[in-house]
């Protein structure tokens, strides 16, 4: 079985930027293997991870649900599925990378969730790891499109909106059709200056227990508008210090895989 990761919370928090510095921490200093995940419609972990994604779960869909492409006879149409999926991936030096993209229609999300669920179900089997990043609306959370879930990190920004969102996500958590075993929280993008007082308190009404607080970062930003990779940066970047350190407390290490 693998430990999964998943990320949750609402768009532009940070949630692709977190999954990007786990994978790279299970990666280099934990050294194992990871499948990388992007379960986002408006992909962009390939981009944070500097990987040029060429095909994805929603272009097999539409190839194979509109017939555009011949099924070869030799093979099933599950089968032909199975090895354009496996064709799909991309293979890095320590972790593989498959992405879910945007189907043509809104009908079509449940066939291309199926198939990211039957390949995510086939693939605990050979990764110790799996980081999963979602889309805001914690969709596929809600359509048991993924695994049992052992981290839930539910990124949030350091403002009023941000806490409400949270606490909007922990009460959807309650009712999901899939077992989260932890939960955490993780503030994003945290100003120089602090998180204001007003924030504070409502963080304390609410009853959130912050596990981290990542600082609004320059180094990342510079990457991110110059298109590099965040697996880049430099090992001492604070936000990458603090997400190491926040794993390490958290994260089982498998040993059989
Ligand atoms: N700690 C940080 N310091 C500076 N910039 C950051 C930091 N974290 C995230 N960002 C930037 O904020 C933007 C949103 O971050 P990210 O893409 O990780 O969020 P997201 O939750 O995945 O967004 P979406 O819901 O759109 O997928 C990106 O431009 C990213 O580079
Ligand atoms: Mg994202």
């Amino acid at each position: 079985m693998s430990y999964t990761i998943a990320m949750a919370g609402k768009g532009g928090t940070g949630k692709s930027t977190t999954a990007t510095l786990i994978i790279r921490y299970i990666t280099e200093e934990l050294g194992k293997a990871v499948l990388a995940v992007d379960a986002d419609p408006n992909s962009t972990l390939g981009l944070s991870l500097g990987i040029e994604v060429k095909s994805t779960i929603a272009d097999i869909r539409d190839d194979v649900v509109e017939k555009r492409v011949d099924i070869p006879a030799s093979m099933s149409k599950d089968r032909y599925i199975e090895y354009r999926i496996e064709e799909s991936i991309v293979e890095e030096n320590k972790f593989d990378l498959l992405t879910m993209g945007r189907p043509e229609g809104p009908k079509c999300y449940c066939y291309a969730n199926n198939l990211l669920r039957r390949y995510l179900d086939k693939a605990e089997q050979s990764y110790p790891y799996i980081v999963i990043d979602t889309e805001a609306g914690m969709e596929h959370l809600s359509r048991r499109t993924t695994n049992d879930v052992d981290l839930l990190i539910i990124a949030f920004e350091s403002t009023i909106i941000g806490v409400h969102t949270a606490n909007r996500i922990t009460e959807l958590i309650e009712s999901l059709p899939i077992k989260i075993n932890k939960y955490i929280y993780v503030m994003c993008k945290v100003p120089a200056k602090g998180v204001s007082e007003k924030v504070k308190a409502e963080i304390s009404k609410s009853g959130i227990e912050v596990s981290a607080e990542l600082p609004f970062d320059d180094e990342i930003y510079d990457h991110i508008t110059s298109g590099e990779s965040l697996l880049e940066i430099s090992t001492e970047n604070n936000v990458y210090i603090k997400i190491k350190n926040l794993m390490n407390k958290l994260v089982t290490v498998t040993t059989d895989k």
